[in-house]
């Protein structure tokens, strides 16, 4: 690398350290988009669905656990949006190929989900059951929307 290159390079690298863009892996292969992706949704849906139960009345309601949970659904509903790349639609996934197709409204349906769990997790910040009851639902909705249209069995 020249060192025009590089100065180019350094100063990419401080824009995007400055930018509020939301953490994203970089994967060298394929199945390592998926798996994160996956693995992302799969730790989300633990935690989401504890919130779940409790504003469903199915486990006593514990302030600090659903706030905890809210941080975790909250930080991990941005991650895997950002590996959908191209080339990572596997025969073995349960994405849809709309994703790659309709791209701009998975990532609308995915804006989505950041607003709504941002919503759930103010809601646990202020440790009352009836206001996390009145987040949880919109916030289902929209894993429910985006299921139907762009995951697959
Ligand atoms: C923007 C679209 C979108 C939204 C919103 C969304 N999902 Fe998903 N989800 C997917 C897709 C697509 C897959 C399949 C990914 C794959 O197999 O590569 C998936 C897979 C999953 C899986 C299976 C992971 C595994 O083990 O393979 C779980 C669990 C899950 N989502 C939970 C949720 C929950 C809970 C929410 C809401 C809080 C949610 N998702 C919101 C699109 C979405």
């Amino acid at each position: 690398m020249n060192t025009t290159a590089l100065r180019h390079a350094l100063l990419f690298g401080a824009l995007c350290a400055t930018l509020p863009a939301p953490a994203s892996a970089q994967f060298a292969r394929a199945e390592e988009a998926v798996k994160y992706r996956q693995g992302a949704w799969f730790v989300l849906n633990q935690h989401f669905t504890r919130i779940g139960n409790m504003a469903r009345g199915r486990l006593p309601f514990d302030a600090r656990v659903a706030l905890q949970d809210a941080e975790v659904v909250a930080t991990l509903a941005r991650l895997p949006a950002t590996a959908f790349g191209h080339g990572t639609d596997l025969p073995t996934d349960h994405a849809r190929p709309e994703i790659w197709t309709e791209s701009a409204r998975f990532r609308e349906q995915n804006e989505r989900l950041v607003a709504e769990t941002g919503r759930l997790l103010a809601a646990a910040k202020t440790q009352d059951l009836a206001q996390i009851k009145a987040a949880f639902g919109p916030a289902a909705n929209t894993c429910k929307e985006c299921h139907d249209a762009y995951r697959s069995q």
